[in-house]
């Protein structure tokens, strides 16, 4: 399939690319470069032998969408979005603006050129705060109210893609939700590289096995879990790409709206991660336990089986793998 990946340059974007390129599909990546390098098409090429287009454009750009949609695609996986939780918080309109708006001129554009099989990047982040008594989280959990714009832009991008669905129900579009993406691609060449200090776990752990970051703040140790520590979902950003392509060549051109987890199925603490990333790395990461932080939520895990069994997709790497592939990729990219 010709693939149009818009955000193919980011992190899981780039990842996503390279599974594409492996599984002998074709991408194009549309990216404007706002948090990402055009390095990235070189890294892709020496990996996978195969260096794809980037056209360098805005998703809210309605007219270079069509532009680039002139030459044909069969699928768009769209993953083109502003994710910083707290910059949402303090900008919501440029976020409601990029990842609602870019995904109406995406899907205008689209669906002008007749390419009608999408599929988007969601979020555990739309369950909201779920009662501890229910997880994990299946698919037909309730949708959660967000805790910030981020969120919320993710939940508006959900209900408008099924109206879009009921509108035209020619769309055949999957909705993946991730828990949380960590790890780098095996080889060191691609991995998340945030600007300034990171607001999420691995990479700030990252950061201090390096030595950049003296020590990490652990948001709350009273929280009901085992080791009083948040729980997350922690997924592979390689198996995760991989799941891309499952939903691609698994749903292409059926119509409906279908949505997955995708996740590992199981939880790791706050502190498990750090002894993780410790070991991997062989270097002592220094922790401070410190007051919770707003909006977080005690712990979510994801139910995978409708993945398992629909896509026949599940994940191949723990956390140790995403601790030393996080680790080559801080070492060799920095
Ligand atoms: N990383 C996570 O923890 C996580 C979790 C759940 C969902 N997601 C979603 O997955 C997607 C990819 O996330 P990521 O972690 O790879 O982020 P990322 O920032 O690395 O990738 C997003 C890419 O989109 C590009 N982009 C942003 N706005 C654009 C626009 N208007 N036009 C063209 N390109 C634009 C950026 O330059 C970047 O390359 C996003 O939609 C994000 O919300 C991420």
């Amino acid at each position: 399939m010709r693939v149009l990946v818009t955000g193919g340059a980011g992190f899981i974007g780039s990842h996503t690319v390279v599974s594409l390129i492996e599984a002998g599909h074709e991408p194009v990546i549309v990216d404007n470069l706002v948090n990402a390098k055009r390095s990235v098409v070189a890294r892709i090429g020496r990996i996978t032998g195969h260096e794809p287009e980037l056209v360098e454009a805005d998703v809210r750009d309605l007219d270079a969408m069509e532009k680039v949609l002139q030459s044909g695609y069969d699928a768009c996986i769209h993953f083109a979005a502003l994710k910083a939780v707290g910059e949402s918080v303090e900008k919501p309109l440029l976020y409601y603006d990029n990842n609602v708006g870019g995904t109406f001129a995406l899907l205008e554009a689209l669906s002008g050129a007749e390419v009608k099989t999408f599929v988007f990047s969601s979020s555990a982040t739309v369950y909201g705060d779920p009662d501890p008594a229910t997880l994990p989280l299946l698919e037909s959990s309730p949708i959660g109210a967000a805790t910030n714009p981020y969120g919320w832009s993710k939940i508006m991008m959900e209900q408008i893609l099924r109206d879009v669905q009921v509108s035209d129900p020619e769309w055949s579009i999957s909705l993946l939700r991730y828990f949380n993406p960590v790890g780098a691609h095996q080889s060191g060449l691609l991995g998340e590289d945030p600007s300034g200090i990171p607001n999420n776990l691995m990479p700030y752990v990252a950061k201090v096995a390096s030595g950049e970051l003296s020590k990490v703040k652990v948001f709350g140790n009273d929280y009901p879990t085992p080791d009083g520590t948040g729980v997350r979902d922690f997924v592979h950003v390689a198996d995760l790409a991989d799941g891309h392509v499952a939903a691609l060549e698994k749903r292409a051109g059926e119509q409906g709206v279908f949505t997955y987890n995708l996740g590992t199925g199981e939880g790791h603490s706050v502190l498990e991660v750090i002894a993780a990333y410790e070991r991997q790395s062989g270097k002592p990461i220094p922790y401070e336990i410190v007051g919770r932080r707003a909006g977080d939520v005690a712990s979510n895990w994801a139910s995978v089986e409708k993945a398992r069994l629909e896509l026949d997709w599940q994940t191949t790497r723990d956390l140790d793998d995403m601790c030393a592939d996080s680790w080559r990729w801080q070492q060799n990219s920095h």
